[in-house]
């Protein structure tokens, strides 16, 4: 990580192997015992589903979070756009009230970016938003939206800083690193301080230092000390409490926590000029895909400069919230199901109930194969109605099924099921009778 050439890719690309990047970094400290994370990360593991917020000066600049460094912008250059943020007062509200509608249960937002600006009150830097042109505290109007709406609060905070005049060269220079290690630890504790139960703390970016460099054991154990019953991620060179693949889903196969962050475009903060939206059902997929692995999915939104949301957003996730109101109980609280996805459906559990969230509607009859716990009755999720079957040895056929989806984007037929189900594949392959 000490690495002078690090940028946005090989940074991805490193995430990319975040099983390793786990499994390679220091045992976690004494006060995330396995017992005590059971207990934190209970709301989490049954919350499935999180809004992220990437804002900061970028939103001004509207050309993505990392523009400051990808066009080699000037730090005084950049700073001129404190001048221009100046968000209408507790935008936030809008965010939370559409987080809580589209069915997320908790927020995270970016208290202070690669680009060094600090949405929250700090007296470690005048670069922040209370001390600039915004004249307010964003993070203080953020958490009480988050707390109005009833969701939980989570902070991200980069350690990895732009603007710091110790941010770099603290990997060389021993009195930079105390400097530099002091401030982001003096962020952090004003930030655990200062606003009330946090519930979860998002590290980014360690670049330039390792976790010894950052002394991150001490920076989790001050954590732990501030706020008990928070949980952290992985990304200050610690395993903490889960992994973070970002912008691909993937589940830990050591039953170790994981949330799957992603872009609803292709950017975290607003870039106006991106139109690769994703569309809802996409998104639907991706959230059931996620619980069926036992993750979370943690879905951005970049406001605009004025705290505004982006339409595509808003659409996006409203459409996701009404298919919620109808199915989330297929999502949250599920457990993590064998059965993973097939060419037209992802399967969720709980208990002996099998979710058949089908996306590529078949028709009249939608067939699983290799199922090996009897289905004891099925139902169309939405509706109630219920829904005819046939089962043998290597398939089970629901039948009788309307010719179009009866639920859009994703239809969900809960199937009862005598046992656990689980699927066997192989049997189909070998025991299948040829003729
Ligand atoms: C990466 C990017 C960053 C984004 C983050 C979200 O670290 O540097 O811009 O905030 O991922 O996971």
């Amino acid at each position: 990580m000490s690495d002078n050439r690090f940028s946005r890719r090989s940074y991805l690309a490193m995430l990319g192997a975040g099983a390793t990047l786990a499994a390679s970094a220091p045992a976690a400290p004494a006060p995330a015992g396995d017992a005590d994370r059971a207990r934190r990360m209970r709301w989490w593991h049954e919350a499935k589903f999180g809004m992220f917020i990437h804002w900061g000066l970028y939103s001004v600049l509207g050309r993505h979070e990392w523009a400051m460094e990808e066009e080699g912008i000037p730090v005084p250059e950049y700073e001129q756009l404190a001048k221009r943020f100046t968000p209408q007062p507790n935008s936030a509200r809008a965010w939370a009230k559409l987080a809580r509608k589209a069915g997320q249960k908790y927020m995270v937002m970016t208290t202070k970016h690669h680009e060094g600006f600090c949405l929250f009150d700090t007296k470690l830097t005048s670069y922040c938003a209370p001390k600039q042109a915004c004249g307010r505290d964003l993070v203080r109007e953020y958490v009480e939206a988050a707390r109005a709406e009833g969701l939980r609060v989570g902070f991200y905070h980069s350690l990895m800083d732009w603007h710091h005049p110790d941010g770099a060269r603290c990997a060389q220079d021993e009195a930079a690193r105390r400097r530099f290690v002091d401030y982001i630890h003096g962020q952090i504790r004003e930030l655990l301080t200062n606003y009330g139960k946090i519930d979860v703390l998002w590290y980014d970016v360690s670049w330039p230092l390792d976790a010894q460099g950052w002394e991150s054991e001490r920076m989790n154990e001050m954590v732990f000390k501030l706020q008990p019953d928070i949980v952290v991620n992985n990304r200050n060179g610690l395993p903490g409490d889960f992994s973070t693949p970002e912008q691909h889903i993937h589940a830990e196969e050591s039953g170790r926590a994981w949330e799957s962050c992603m872009t609803m475009n292709d950017s975290w903060g607003y870039q106006r000029a991106d139109d690769n939206w994703k569309s809802a059902k996409t998104v639907i997929r991706n959230l059931s895909t996620c619980a069926n692995g036992g993750g979370n999915y943690l879905l951005n939104i970049g406001p605009k400069p004025d705290g505004s949301i982006p339409e595509e957003s808003v659409r996006i996730l409203s459409a996701v919230g009404q298919w919620m109101d109808r199915n989330g109980a297929t999502i949250y609280d599920s457990e993590p199901c064998q059965p993973s996805n097939s060419v037209f459906a992802n399967f969720t559990r709980k208990g002996k109930t099998l979710y058949i969230h089908v996306y590529f509607w078949p028709g009249d009859t939608v067939a699983i194969g290799g199922l090996q716990a009897k289905v004891v009755s099925a139902r169309l999720l939405a509706s109630g109605k219920k829904v005819e079957f046939e089962q043998e040895q290597f398939r089970v056929r629901f039948k009788g099924l309307p010719a179009t989806a009866p639920d859009e984007p994703v239809t969900v037929i809960a199937a009862e099921c005598d046992a656990e189900p689980t699927q066997n594949m192989d049997l189909i392959r070998t025991q299948r009778p040829r003729t």
